[in-house]
């Protein structure tokens, strides 16, 4: 079975972690402060702050700005649980909006429509690799949190994603665009919002008190993070690569690919189709042919919070498949899972709902 995701980790990776081991500093130290400096080069910010997950970056990113009880943050419904764990760990109240069906990035029109006095911060997580309408995002007034779990390496002309709100948050767990087995980090251009992230990671040798974490990457992690970060752009050209090749098939089955907005420049971390009907059928049926698609968002935060309306991310959960595409895939598993797309992809999309995507995207100013 050819897996849905796996991270990409060669002999550099190995020695550069076994270097580290043998040289008995594991804990925070020299490796995270050259990663997270290697990191802000790489986004185009001035700092970074390591941490142990990007739950834990969202959490301190929200803390930093100051967001607590009584307060809101708007965030997408089409997303991971870490989104809500982190406003809900804060004391404030999670607001939860719709998407554009076009990107599966939040829709700054029904953000807009949901802010109230209360709201604090929005967060915009870059789904599966698109840079999200910034522009438009970031004139909702609040400050703005940018998620690259998902979208690492993104420009949106030409600037990279991570460089636009108060924050970015990446995570570095095992399936992302880099992987340190776990990890994560928070960058930014305010030195005053990152030093209050520093100070909220550790909680020892510190002269006053306060409720703190101990949430701080290992210089294990951070050496692996390097040795990645190093291999990043290949990564990211390997799965352009492997996104034309899907594009082709698609477009010989007389299908249309999915959209990338003009002025971004996508990273392909997810390769998501829209079908006519469940998901479920088609996922099966790739799985008889070696191939594990899923649905891209196991479930969206509308539906474990028991709220109604939420069409496009309603449509997106019912629909979209995430097919296998990273950088650790074989020559011969790419073809495989071509074939597979070609006998399987006709019977479950005739390119209705993929073609709203392409209108859809028509009207963006990304
Ligand atoms: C958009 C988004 N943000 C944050 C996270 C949380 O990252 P981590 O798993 O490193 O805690 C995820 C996890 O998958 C994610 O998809």
């Amino acid at each position: 079975m050819i897996p849905h995701s796996r991270p990409f980790i060669d002999d550099e990776d190995a020695r550069e972690v076994q270097r580290v081991l043998l040289s008995g500093q594991l804990a925070q130290d020299g490796e995270v402060a050259r990663f997270e400096s290697r990191m802000a080069s790489f986004v185009g910010v001035r700092g970074a702050v390591a941490v142990s997950s990007g739950s834990a970056a969202l959490q301190l990113a929200l803390m930093a700005l100051k967001v607590g009880p009584g307060d809101e943050v708007l965030v997408p419904s089409y997303v991971c649980p870490a989104v809500l764990n982190a406003v809900l760990h804060t004391g404030a109240s999670p607001v939860v909006a719709d998407i554009e069906p076009a990107t599966f990035n939040l829709s700054a029109g029904d953000a807009m429509r949901r802010i109230t006095p209360k709201t604090r911060a929005v967060i915009v997580p870059h789904m599966f690799g698109q840079p999200a309408d910034l522009d438009a995002l970031g004139a909702l007034g609040v400050p703005v949190v940018e998620d690259l779990a998902m979208s690492l390496g993104s420009r949106r002309r030409g600037k990279r994603a991570g460089g636009f709100g108060s924050l970015a948050v990446c995570s570095f767990y095992a399936t992302k665009m880099m992987a340190t087995g776990e990890g994560g980090m928070v960058l930014g251009g305010d030195e005053a919002l990152l030093a209050e992230v520093r100070d909220l990671r550790a909680m020892d040798e510190k002269e006053e008190f306060r409720v703190r974490f101990n949430c701080k990457m290992t210089d294990l992690q951070a050496a692996l993070g390097l040795s990645q970060l190093r291999k990043l752009a290949g990564f990211i050209a390997r799965r352009r690569e492997i996104a034309d090749l899907y594009g082709d098939t698609l477009r010989r089955l007389s299908l249309p690919a999915p959209p990338a907005p003009a002025e971004c420049e996508p990273v392909w971390y997810r390769y998501v189709l829209m079908l006519d009907g469940d998901a479920e059928p088609f996922i099966e049926e790739m799985k008889r042919r070696g191939v594990e698609c899923r649905r891209p968002v196991y479930k969206p935060l509308h539906r474990y919070l028991r709220l109604s309306g939420f069409e496009a991310s309603e449509e997106a959960w019912r629909r979209a498949v995430s097919v296998p595409l990273y950088p650790a895939l074989s020559v011969a598993e790419v073809e495989t899972i071509v074939k597979a797309l070609r006998l399987v992809l006709p019977k479950h999309c005739t390119g209705r709902e993929q073609e709203k995507r392409t209108l859809g995207q028509a009207s963006r100013t990304c």
